[in-house]
């Protein structure tokens, strides 16, 4: 193993699967020297160990890589730690259940069909830039309850602000991004509220510890809603588009079965897991897979290396559209799994029935290649296709 591992540099899917095996072979768990130093947990099991003991490997130090310190403040409820994490969390929750967001499937269709429409017949195409980013970043709009027209606005913020993750370097997105959480609580104020129930109005009467989230508190949460479902359902919704791309006809004859349709979308996250890596720290002795561990050390969570783990699952490298059971982590595990995986799966079905019924063809454009994001998201960033439009082929 090498002395360093640079999660931020561009790894191609392949190579980043052949890193993961190696670290899931490697006795104990690997060490790097850079980022300050940190191990990873890449086997199944020992990512799991990690998720479910909150108290030992802890997200209030930051679940990034480096550390957020300099760049950002924390992201809440996902860098708080129990017992506090779940008075948060608690705040929101009950807004992103499964009846919440089926009760959404009509105005998220509504979206994916605009977005659908718009893609030009049998033309070149990035299907990122047609589809992928800008759905999950209006549905986070539509949840906030913000005109849809701040939507390319808010993907340069979020750009920006992963960015400045990555390299430390600031280029204001962090900030834009923050005014911008604040102007969506202002939008909400007490004057303003006109008895609107959202997700807005849960965080702006949250109450943690008998006292009310101060301002930058809300402001973190709002946040998070809109960085959370970004990036992460872009990644999904694009591998989607790929695994149609090879099985139209297969897709046609589960058009009307969502709960299908659901599990195939649970096994592209499992595959593609767009969340590919996040940041615990030590925070009691522990012993992790024979290694031993200290308070205060970094653990990178490989999720994607956890789904692809063969001693969990058959053929990981394969996506298997009825497998079953899935127990992946791709949304993660325990306190923390991912509150939004109901409205990313509703992305993922409404954006499956657009392309299943509007196109005869969907094909990746060999001539032009693919490109992938590198760090603790990885995955395809600009995805050229060509599409071609039932209507057109059968007029
Ligand atoms: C395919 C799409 C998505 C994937 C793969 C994904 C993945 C994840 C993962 C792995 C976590 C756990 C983080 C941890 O272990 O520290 C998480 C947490 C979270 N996600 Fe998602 N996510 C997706 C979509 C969404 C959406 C659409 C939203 C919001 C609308 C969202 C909001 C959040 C929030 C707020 C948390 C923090 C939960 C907590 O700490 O209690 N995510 N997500």
């Amino acid at each position: 193993m090498d002395e360093t591992f640079d999660i931020h540099r561009n790894w191609t899917p392949e190579e980043a699967a052949q890193r993961w095996e190696e670290m899931r072979e490697h006795e104990g768990l690997c060490k790097f020297s850079n980022h300050g130093g940190f191990h990873v947990a890449a086997r199944f099991d020992d990512v799991l160990k990690v998720l479910m003991s909150p108290e030992i490997f802890g997200s209030s130090k930051g679940i990034t890589l480096p550390p957020p310190d300099k760049v950002r403040s924390l992201h809440i409820p996902a860098e708080v730690d129990p017992p506090l994490h779940a008075q948060y969390r608690n705040i929101v929750q009950p807004l992103f259940g499964a009846t919440q967001a089926r009760a959404m499937e009509p105005d998220i269709a509504a979206i994916a069909a605009d977005l659908v429409s718009r893609i030009p017949d049998g033309e070149p195409v990035d299907f990122v830039r047609m589809l992928a980013r800008p759905l999950p970043i209006r549905v986070a709009l539509m949840l906030l309850d913000v005109p849809l027209d701040h939507a390319e606005e808010l993907e340069v913020m979020v750009e920006d602000l992963h960015h400045e993750v990555a390299t430390g370097e600031a280029r204001g997105g962090g900030k834009r991004l923050e005014a911008f959480a604040y102007s969506v609580l202002d939008r909400h104020s007490e004057a303003l509220r006109d008895n609107k129930a959202n997700v807005v109005t849960a965080i702006l009467d949250g109450n943690v510890g008998g006292r009310p989230l101060s301002r930058e508190e809300q402001m973190s949460m709002v946040r998070l809603i809109m960085v959370g479902g970004f990036d992460t359902t872009s990644i999904a919704l694009a591998n989607l588009a790929v695994w149609l791309s090879d099985n139209l006809e297969a897709a046609r004859e589960m058009r009307d079965e969502p709960r299908r349709i659901d599990d195939l979308s649970e096994e592209i996250v499992r595959f593609s897991s767009p969340s590919t890596y996040l940041r615990r720290e030590v925070m009691q002795p522990v012993e992790l897979s024979g290694t031993q561990l200290q308070p205060g050390e970094s653990v990178l969570v490989a999720y994607a290396s956890a789904n692809r783990d063969p001693r969990k699952f058959e053929c990981p490298a394969s996506i298997v559209p009825d497998r079953k059971p899935n127990p992946h982590v791709g949304f993660g595990a325990g306190r923390h799994r991912c509150i939004g995986s109901f409205i990313a799966k509703a992305q993922m079905r409404a954006a499956f029935e657009g392309l299943v019924d509007a196109f005869a063809r969907i094909e990746i454009d060999t001539e032009r290649p693919a490109s992938y994001s590198s760090g603790l998201g990885q995955g395809i960033s600009s995805l050229p296709m060509r599409l071609w439009r039932t209507d057109a082929i059968n007029r």
